[in-house]
């Protein structure tokens, strides 16, 4: 049976930090970031964004144009949860007029998790053929002013829905894995921005795609891509690991295997367990000649859990993406100053239980306000 992405829509949020205004305030060389980490933008949340509105944003190009009736199974990826208990997916049902029928469950590995949260939908479906799951990714990254990992920023939302006949992708079966307890970057109950040693990171991240490509290869998988997306952090990091996939393989690194999936990210930042599968939105909206091929796809959650698996794009993958509404989603965001950035860096939260949100213009759904605790989205 064929199991995979059926619909793809993301989002991102409507404003963005240039890395002209973060180098200027830095006073360091823009080409630091647009040529050493490769990133020319970053998505930035004003407070009346969270999690749940990008998710929502994310779903609706899907929930518009196709019966959600069969789903049954919400899994939301997170690593930036809003609650230690209720999981941000059910609120997602609400806002979006799921069916009440229905399982939702919040999964976090950092960056990962997405990816578990695929896989389980797969094996779910290849149990039930007749249901389907939507699974989404939704973070916000954001890291201390005036650190190293500040223009490493960013945020968005993925919405996959999971079927049997898939018309984009169809996900292949074999998977290889690799896991190790490091410390490369956490954020313990009472930070809001986690604690990161950088370098270390990006060792750690090529030292898992060593680790899972070779498991990989040990159930008989093939390097005859097509095309490959890795978990981008940040642009160069696929770069870097594209050069030691090929590295691996004994190949000369081919760029234009990599190249298509770097532009969204490129203009988005960081969106943690989101960044894989925009990556993946990136590559299937700005390339044509994919019907058919194989792709190979690299996830990478700090900690640390990774997998790399392949997929095979369906014929006729075009009619089902959402190419046009992503691009003017991305053509009409608004650049902050860097002032106005700083202003909204650290939200309040609420956590005095009561707070208010000004209308950022960023659309419906929006954070409104939390009442005794309470988060009360407006529709
Ligand atoms: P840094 O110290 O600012 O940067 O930290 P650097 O000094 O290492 O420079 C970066 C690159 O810019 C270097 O290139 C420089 O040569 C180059 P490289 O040697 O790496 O190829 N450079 C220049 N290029 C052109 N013109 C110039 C110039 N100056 C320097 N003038 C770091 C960079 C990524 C460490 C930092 O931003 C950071 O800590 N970021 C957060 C951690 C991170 O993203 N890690 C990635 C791997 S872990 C991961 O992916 C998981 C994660 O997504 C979390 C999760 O799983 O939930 C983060």
């Amino acid at each position: 049976m064929r199991i995979g992405i059926n619909r793809i829509g993301f989002a991102t949020a409507r404003y963005y930090l240039d890395m002209d205004e973060l180098s200027a305030h830095n006073q360091t060389d823009p080409n630091k970031y647009r040529t050493g980490l490769g990133q020319d933008k970053i998505a930035i949340c004003p407070p009346d964004e969270d999690i749940v509105t990008l998710a929502c944003k994310a779903l609706s190009p899907i929930a518009a144009s196709r019966d959600l009736s069969n789903v049954d199974t919400l899994l939301f990826a997170t690593e930036s949860g809003i609650d230690q208990s209720k999981a941000a997916g059910i609120y997602v049902q609400k806002l979006m007029n799921l069916p009440k029928q229905m399982r939702i469950v919040e999964l976090k590995q950092a960056c990962y998790s997405a990816t578990a949260a695929l896989q389980l939908a797969r094996s779910y479906v290849a149990e039930k053929p007749s249901r389907e799951v939507l699974v989404i990714a939704s973070d916000i990254a954001r890291y201390d002013r005036d650190s190293a990992a500040e223009a490493t920023q960013g945020a968005g939302a993925v919405a996959m829905l999971i079927t049997q006949n898939p018309e984009i992708l169809e996900i292949e079966p074999i998977s290889g894995l690799y896991s190790e307890d490091i410390m490369d970057f956490f954020r313990p109950n009472h930070r809001k921005t986690p604690l990161v040693d950088g370098r270390f990171s990006t060792t750690a991240y090529l030292k898992a795609l060593e680790g899972a490509w070779e498991h990989y290869q040990q159930q008989g998988g093939l390097a005859d891509f097509k095309a490959l997306c890795y978990h981008l952090p940040f642009g160069k990091m696929g770069v870097k690991a594209h050069e030691k996939w090929s590295k691996l393989n004994h190949q000369t690194p081919d760029f234009s295997l990599l190249d298509a999936g770097l532009i969204y990210n490129r203009q988005i930042g960081n969106s943690y367990s989101a960044s894989l599968y925009i990556s993946l939105c990136s590559l299937l909206e700005n390339r044509e000649d994919l019907a058919g091929q194989r792709i190979g796809m690299f996830s990478y959650g700090s900690g640390c859990v990774s997998e790399f698996f392949s997929a095979r794009v369906c014929e006729g993958y075009q009619s089902a993406l959402f190419h046009q509404h992503h691009q003017a989603m991305l053509e009409s965001r608004s650049p902050l100053r860097y002032e106005q950035y700083a202003r909204w860096h650290t939200p309040d939260d609420g956590e005095f239980g009561d707070a208010v949100f000004h209308d950022s213009e960023s659309g419906t759904p929006r954070l409104a306000a939390i009442t005794q605790h309470q988060r009360r989205y407006q529709p």
